[in-house]
């Protein structure tokens, strides 16, 4: 048998319907060991104020751990009647220490700042799974990017040619963005660091109680300063679900990147097999989808941040039951990232890249136009003038469907001519090459070895533990 929190005031039950559209168990049970945890802090703050005497307190403490027991054995679970987690529990803990002893424990607090509360602890202890799993994929991108060592690539805008740049220095171009959303959810951190308990259903507890200890016991330095605040605000959920939705992003960017090396076209990178699929009809096939599947459940992490956000745009202020929506656009992108990440790791950590191919690419396609220019400026040249004899030069070059360093001295004399004398203009030819170009980049954050060494101490560095 169910029981129902409320009914004093009904003369029926909840229709069929309504049941089963009101019941969230099938999603909420997973805050069940949150919920237990609170009910042990509630029940001391109840002693504190004398509302449980201590041979109360110290049955009901038994009754949870026993109930705590049950739910971990999955000897209790919810049932069909069950409106929610909490519900439910009550039902368990009622079975257990019976009516008059289970019953004590739901003055003073509400379904309102319990749940509100609920969700900060699952969301603070998952966002640490998050940021850990993070830091594996971090550290597996910092691994390539050292073992990159010297090799150049072609930097692309546009996805055209533009200059050479590192392997190490594109691999790393992913691993900030990713550092930077531990960082947000450190941050964010410190706004979900408020326990809601305490708000009762809107206005506050007549009881005496003392929801710092209860916070204090449920891994919070604070409570939340208002309680219409506290129990019905959720940007703390929704900034979560940014974060989440930004880190599919980011990792989405990186997916589409791999997918692109990976193909027969590129041949930049070969992914493990233990990290890639086949085909059920093309024996030849080894498919990224990793890659892809990261990719397409980008748009639902995005998807689940919207959805959340548009059913928190014009409630009424204090709790309405539309609340109850919030739960599982986060339980779904946390299960989901928890599960890419791993995956998306193994095939970072595993990807081979043909360094062969990789330098032979980099400098093609006129890429290192830009040096020519550069050093025409150095040379004295105005670089409006020196944007225009590079351009002209490569101009010379397509037309005869050859690279810039084939470009005979003469060829680079007249083209030169009206800025620099005939034996000097052939000395261009020392910044036509990848090395000489990805050596000049030298400023902080550009892509000369020494510069990307140092990002990746850096970055090593952030990723320690504070
Ligand atoms: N299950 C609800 C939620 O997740 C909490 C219950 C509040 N219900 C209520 N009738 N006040 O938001």
């Amino acid at each position: 048998e169910g029981i129902a929190l409320w009914g004093g005031r009904f003369s029926s039950g909840p229709s069929p319907a309504l049941a089963r559209l009101s019941k969230s168990t099938q999603f909420d049970w997973i805050l069940a060991d949150d919920d237990i945890a609170g009910s042990r802090a509630h029940a001391r703050a109840l002693g504190r104020a004398g509302l449980l005497s201590d041979d109360e307190l110290k049955h009901m403490e038994e009754a949870l751990d026993e109930l705590q027991r049950r739910v971990d054995s999955g000897e209790f679970a919810p049932i069909e009647e069950d409106e929610d987690e909490a519900t439910a529990l009550e039902r368990g803990l009622l079975e257990i220490a019976g009516d008059e002893l289970g019953g004590k424990l739901r003055a003073g607090r509400s379904r309102n700042d319990q749940i509100a509360c609920l969700i900060r602890m699952w969301l603070r202890r998952h966002s640490r799974t998050i940021a850990s799993l993070l830091i594996g994929l971090i550290q597996a991108l910092i691994d390539q990017a050292k073992a990159a060592g010297h090799t150049a690539m072609p930097g692309r805008t546009h996805m055209q040619h533009a200059q050479p740049v590192l392997l190490a220095h594109q691999l790393m171009a992913h691993a900030w963005p990713l550092l930077r959303d531990i960082q947000r959810l450190s941050d964010w951190d410190k706004r979900a660091d408020a326990s809601p308990y305490g708000s009762g259903a809107l206005a506050g507890n007549t009881l005496g109680l003392d929801p710092e200890a209860v916070a204090k016991e449920l891994g919070f330095s604070r409570v939340t300063d208002n309680s219409i605040d506290g129990t019905s605000s959720r940007d703390v959920v929704a900034e979560f679900a940014f974060i989440a939705a930004m880190i599919g992003v980011d990792l989405s960017r990186l997916s589409e990147e791999i997918i692109i090396w990976n193909t027969q076209e590129f041949a930049f990178v070969k992914l493990d097999d233990a990290y890639s699929t086949g085909s059920s009809i093309m024996p030849q096939k080894k498919n990224p989808d990793i890659a892809e599947l990261t990719r397409g459940k980008a748009g639902r992490l995005i998807g689940d941040l919207t959805g959340l956000l548009a059913t928190l745009k014009g409630l009424p202020t204090a709790y309405a039951r539309d609340l109850q929506e919030d739960k599982e656009a986060v339980f779904d992108q946390v299960g989901q990232l928890e599960v890419i990440l791993p995956a998306f790791t193994g095939m970072v950590a595993t990807m081979r890249f043909d360094k062969d191919r990789l330098e032979e690419e980099a400098p093609t396609g006129f890429a290192l136009a830009t040096d020519i220019a550069e050093w025409l400026v150095k040379n004295g040249v105005p670089f409006r003038h020196a944007h225009e004899l590079s351009g002209a030069c490569v101009k010379i070059a397509e037309s005869r469907g050859v690279e810039l360093w084939d470009l005979a001295d003469d060829d680079f004399a007249k083209v030169f001519a009206d800025f620099l004398p005939a034996d000097k203009a052939p000395q261009v030819r020392e910044v036509l090459s990848t090395q000489g170009s990805v050596d000049s980049r030298r400023g902080k954050g550009g892509t000369a070895f020494d510069r990307v060494s140092e990002q990746i101490a850096e970055a090593s560095k952030q990723l320690e533990p504070a």
